[in-house]
């Protein structure tokens, strides 16, 4: 039987590095779990420190914002290991306290939205049997979380994963002509980010159809305390109790270990290892 793989993107730091090692003990050696970064010297240096602690790890370079990155990164898998069995996409560039929405929507949307969607792509071919899909996002990424007008261009019913991506678009070009607010567009990049990140996971996985025991989800880990979130506590997510990057990992490494057999969750938004429903209907 093939090595076991997986590729935890966007895990220099924060959740998706505690992931890597979370599941890299899981497996105990008998299996090689990549992290991704954007610079070397990050990659090298997460997977000098988990080697050390008598681990399989090894690291690849992948910016989502690269159009062409996430074919590299899965051709490179391939021609390493002819598949992987766990690929998951954390990485986001995280919106800055004090900045305009319309000064980051452009490089937020270009790399976490758009991004996404050309890992998907890339990956889904590439899972072997059983393997599981994640993207991980947030319960931000709700439908209730903007006004009814808007809901209907994030229907994974009704829409495509490239209609979703162009509803981003949408909103970047509305930003950029000054109508996002009239529009109804919430003034925080966040939310429209993180719904159009699980609207386009739900719609990629109802195209792909549970295909050969692969699961596909988008994930939310919580509220937890990283890099992304510590200049927020006191702002958005005041009062609130964040947990550990560890903690945080133990609920998505329960996603990415579901046991062969699993049916679902398929195309969900899962948090704490329960279905939060996205809010949209055929
Ligand atoms: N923390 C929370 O409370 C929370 C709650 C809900 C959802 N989430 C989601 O969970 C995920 C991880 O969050 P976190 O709090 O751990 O964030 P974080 O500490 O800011 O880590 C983000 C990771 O993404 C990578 N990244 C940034 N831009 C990238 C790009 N263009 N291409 C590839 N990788 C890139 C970073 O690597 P570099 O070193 O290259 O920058 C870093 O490893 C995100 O999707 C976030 O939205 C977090």
């Amino acid at each position: 039987m093939a090595e076991r793989i997986a590729l935890i993107a966007g895990a220099t730091r924060g959740i998706g590095l505690a992931l890597v090692e979370a599941l890299a003990r899981e497996w105990a050696g008998e299996g090689m779990v990549y992290l991704t970064a954007r610079r070397a010297a990050d990659g090298e240096a997460e997977a000098r420190r988990l080697t050390g602690l008598g681990l399989r790890v090894g690291w690849l370079e992948f910016d989502l914002a690269d159009p062409g990155g996430a074919a590299r990164l899965a051709g490179e898998l391939r021609r390493r290991h002819g598949g992987v069995d766990i690929a998951v996409q954390n990485g986001a560039y995280a919106p800055k306290d004090g900045v305009s929405t319309a000064a980051e929507a452009e490089t937020m949307i270009a790399a976490n939205n758009h991004g996404t969607l050309r890992f998907l792509r890339a990956f889904a071919p590439l899972m072997r049997d059983d393997g599981r899909l994640i993207v991980v996002a947030s319960g931000m990424g709700r439908l209730a979380n903007l006004p009814a007008p808007l809901h209907e261009r994030f229907n994974t019913f009704r829409h495509s994963p490239s209609d979703i991506d162009l509803a981003m678009d949408g909103y970047v070009a509305a930003l950029r002509a000054g109508t996002a607010a009239a529009e109804g567009w919430p003034d925080w990049v966040n939310i429209p980010s993180k719904v159009g990140q699980v609207a386009v996971t739900r719609a990629f996985a109802r195209q792909f159809a549970a295909d050969r025991g692969v699961l596909i989800n988008a994930a939310c880990p919580g509220l937890t305390l990283t890099e992304a979130t510590a200049g927020l506590m006191d702002t958005v997510f005041k009062g609130r109790s964040a947990q550990t990057p560890a903690q945080a990992a133990a609920d998505l490494l329960w996603l990415a270990t579901l046991p062969k057999g699993t049916a679902a969750p398929y195309g969900e938004l899962v948090q704490h290892r329960v279905v939060l429903p996205f809010g949209d209907a055929p």
